[in-house]
């Protein structure tokens, strides 16, 4: 099986860590290595052989290939997008690339820049899926909802998403997958108990994929034809295709039409760590639910995320409570912890201001 890492996010949650260059794949945001670091790490043995693909874009080559240094990467190809498509081409172009170098083998999908907690439960959760993907179903791993959030894919299954402690992890058919419903739409799911999120990960053969293509997507499947009749290794014909090609997210190309799909419960902890309140999901708190990573003073202060990168700053706060402070050698950055989502539009009026 191998595993194909996407890491063509822009990352504008995270300013001012995260940049145009360097976004959120390829900051530390827990632990002291990027985290396509930690992804590529995760999912490196996953392939017998140590094969592994990463799609990006061309100007994120270089940092990416500094990020995972020192790291074992012989078996690691970059497989490089012309332009940003979204996932459907980008996994199109993988499946293609992954096609000529080991035929019909599974191929395994993963977001470069989430957390993942308990690596045992992670692989074995890997196998099940392989498995199954091998019998033609598309696999996805799916995380049971503790909120409403607008943000993810929900996928409803025909059993219960209970698993005994135990017992392992269990593959089920899925009956309906939704991405990004309304508010209104989540909490149903969410207090019906037979939901979970998409977490972004699945396994499908390349065959599968594009046999669903065929059925739902019949211009994508057109355009990466002469890519995968040639191997997938020409920049022109990879070009061509990713001109004609639609910018569409796998999840609404494929995923919420496709015939055989099936979902495992998580077993292992998961977070897409989606902006600075989010920190405490996967960082240490102290007593007072504070994330700490700088040299800070704290007087009475709760409930915040307090992080500096690059700077020698000392801060001090005394006080306050639910803010995220984050300071960097040009930029510092103040808000409340429910504004956190909010750092978007800071990012976009940086834009406008040229
Ligand atoms: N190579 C490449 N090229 N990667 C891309 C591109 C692209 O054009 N666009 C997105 N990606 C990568 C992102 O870097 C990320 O790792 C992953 O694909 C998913 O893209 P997002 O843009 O983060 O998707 P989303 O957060 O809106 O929704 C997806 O993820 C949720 C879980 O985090 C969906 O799959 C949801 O259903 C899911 O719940
Ligand atoms: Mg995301």
């Amino acid at each position: 099986m191998l595993p194909v890492i996407l890491a063509g996010g822009s990352g504008t949650r995270f300013w001012p860590l995260s940049r145009r260059a360097r976004p959120k794949q390829l900051i530390a945001l827990w632990g002291d290595r990027p985290m396509i670091a930690e992804t590529f790490d995760r999912v490196a043995s996953l392939d017998s052989q140590g094969r592994a693909l990463l799609v990006l874009g061309q100007h994120h080559v270089e940092p990416t290939s500094e990020a995972l240094r020192s790291l074992g990467t012989e078996g690691l190809e970059l497989v490089v997008e012309p332009r940003a498509r979204n996932t459907a081409p980008a996994i199109a172009l993988a499946a293609a690339r992954a096609e000529a170098i080991a035929g019909d083998e599974p191929i395994a999908i993963f977001p470069s820049d989430h957390f993942i907690g308990g690596q045992q439960a992670f692989e074995a959760c890997l196998k099940l899926a392989e498995e199954r993907a091998r019998q033609g179903a598309i696999v996805t791993l799916g995380v049971p909802p503790t909120r409403p959030e607008t943000g993810y894919g929900y996928i409803e299954s025909e059993g219960s998403i209970d698993t005994a402690p135990g017992q392992g992890p269990i593959a089920l058919a899925v009956r309906r997958f939704v991405e990004k419903p309304d508010l209104a739409t989540a909490r149903e799911y969410v207090t019906s108990g037979r939901f979970v999120w998409n977490s972004g990960m699945f396994v499908l053969r390349p065959s599968t994929l594009w046999s669903e293509l065929e059925r739902q997507q019949p211009e994508l499947l057109r355009a990466f034809e002469p890519v995968r009749r040639s191997g997938a290794s020409d920049v022109a014909i990879i070009a061509e295709a990713f001109e004609k090609a639609a910018s569409i997210s796998i999840d609404y190309a494929v995923m919420e039409g496709a015939a055989h799909v099936e979902v495992i419960p998580a077993l292992f902890r998961w977070s897409d760590v989606g902006h600075w309140a989010a920190l405490d999901e996967v960082s240490a708190t102290d007593t007072q639910n504070n994330v700490v990573r700088a040299d800070a003073v704290l007087d009475e202060v709760r409930d915040s995320v307090v992080l500096s990168a690059g700077s020698e700053r000392l801060i001090a706060m005394s006080g306050v409570e639910g803010l995220v402070v984050v300071d960097t050698p040009d930029a510092l950055l103040v808000l409340p912890r429910e504004r956190a989502q909010r750092v978007r539009e800071i990012v976009d009026a940086l834009k406008r201001n040229g």
